[in-house]
């Protein structure tokens, strides 16, 4: 551990994840600190209080010990309840309601109605027209002047494939795209109230309507199967199915479009690791785990509610304490990696928490690995000599609770 930490000391409690400093110094100044000497600890989303964990083994015990749950409710002996600590309109509550939120044996029969989709044998049916448009989009890009490869490339290719592969227009996902926004981003700051009240509600009854017109004119895409899905004899409700879309679209192009952002500039700070894999274009596939790893877009998973009182690490979580494991922290614990700090395409083994773990463990990580893969090869093959337009440390990084992503990432194309 660097002489440059000391303690403990120079970290305020609690720790708020929703802050600019915590987004643009999680890396440098607060994952080091926190494993160190703060493994278990308290944090804050806005005004929702948690406790943080950020161990490896701690974050995968929080995630797998049948001592905590999704359920806030159950957790303290109650009802049931939803994932906020107040209630949500009844016309948007159903899209907070999804599997995530969900424990066993709910979570797993909704689970089990979507999981043929994201097979690894489905997802590799799908890797011809991924690369295709891949190229096509880079075939469109301009060489002149610098170009943010967010909206114009690691946005699309995502969105292509999940608007394919749930039977939906590509026009329908501009819509979703202000929904998800608002979700990811709204829920953490003062725009809370329009976001319930307003832009929910306005994305619910969109969906709504994209379902009927589905009903109408069925396909075959996933929206198809989850509506004519019979799980022995189960099928989903009218609300299950609304969060259950709703879930799909954002974890499906919102994660994906940032690990593209996140990796190409891990692999442009990274040149002797691309050369590398120039001679050795295997690893791509162990390149982007590590990408996952070193730099992943997601860093913390939905809380987890402790059903006792429960002992980590030397500190007490009591019962019904929202627990947030801080995955991209787990991701650098030097107790479980090996020079966690070096980017190493060839890592080997990589078991990452990048994609969570446990239940609620990543249903679509085989289509976003390969989405990933078929997409930074391809720009790094069309444009072997680009380079970031600005010095990498004048990125900025978004703040948003969880997520480790880029409000752009310009760079300048030379072929
Ligand atoms: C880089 C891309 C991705 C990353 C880093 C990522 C990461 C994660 C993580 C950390 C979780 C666990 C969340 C929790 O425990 O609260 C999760 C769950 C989930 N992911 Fe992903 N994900 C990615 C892409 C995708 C894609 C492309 C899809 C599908 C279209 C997807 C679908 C899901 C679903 C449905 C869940 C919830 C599973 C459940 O509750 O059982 N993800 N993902």
């Amino acid at each position: 551990m660097s002489a440059a930490i000391r303690s403990e000391s120079d970290l305020r409690f609690p720790i708020d994840l929703s802050s600019g400093d915590f987004a643009a110094q999680k890396y440098t100044h607060f994952y080091p600190r926190l494993l160190e000497s703060a493994p278990v600890c308290s944090g804050r989303i806005s005004l929702l209080k948690l406790q943080l964990v950020s161990r490896y083994e701690d974050c995968r015990l929080v995630l797998s010990d049948e001592r905590f749950i999704r359920d806030r409710g159950r957790a303290k002996g109650k009802p049931s309840a939803g994932p906020l600590p107040f209630p949500l309109p009844k016309s948007v509550a159903a899209l907070a309601g999804s599997m995530i939120y969900a424990d066993d044996p709910e979570h797993r029969r909704l689970r089990n109605l979507v999981n043929k989709a994201f097979t690894a044998q489905a997802v590799s049916g799908l890797e011809v027209a991924v690369d295709e448009w891949s190229r096509g989009l880079l075939e469109g890009l301009s060489e002149e002047g610098a170009v943010d490869l967010l909206p114009t490339y690691a946005r699309s290719v995502p969105t292509r494939v999940i608007a394919d592969m749930m039977g939906l227009e590509l026009e329908d996902i501009g819509h979703f795209e202000q929904g998800m926004r608002v979700l990811s981003e709204g829920l953490s700051g003062v725009t809370l109230l329009r976001t319930l009240l307003w832009d929910l509600w306005r994305t619910a009854t969109f969906v709504r309507g994209v379902i009927a017109r589905k009903r109408r004119s069925p396909g075959d895409d996933i929206l198809t199967a989850l509506i004519e899905a019979e799980d022995q004899g189960d099928r989903l409700s009218e609300d299950e199915l609304l969060a259950m879309v709703f879930l799909l679209m954002i974890a499906g192009f919102e994660t994906t479009q940032h690990l593209i952002g996140n990796g190409v500039r891990v692999l442009l700070e990274h040149p002797d690791q691309v050369d590398r894999m120039r001679s050795e274009p295997q690893l791509w596939d162990s390149a982007v785990e590590e990408i996952v790893r070193f730099r992943g877009p997601v860093h913390g998973t939905k809380p987890q509610y402790a059903t006792e009182d429960v002992e980590i690490s030397g500190d007490w979580i009591e019962r019904g304490t929202p627990v947030m494991p801080l995955l991209g922290a787990a991701n650098m614990d030097p107790r479980f990696f090996e020079e966690p700090e070096v980017f190493d395409v060839a890592r080997s083994p990589n078991h990452h928490l990048g994609f969570g773990f446990g239940a609620h463990f990543c249903l679509g990580k085989q289509l976003a690995l390969m989405e990933a893969r078929v997409s930074l090869r391809n720009l790094f093959e069309r444009f072997p000599n680009m380079a970031l337009a600005l010095p990498s440390d004048q990125l900025e990084i978004v703040n948003v609770p969880g997520w480790h992503r880029h409000r752009s990432m310009p760079v300048v194309l030379t072929s």
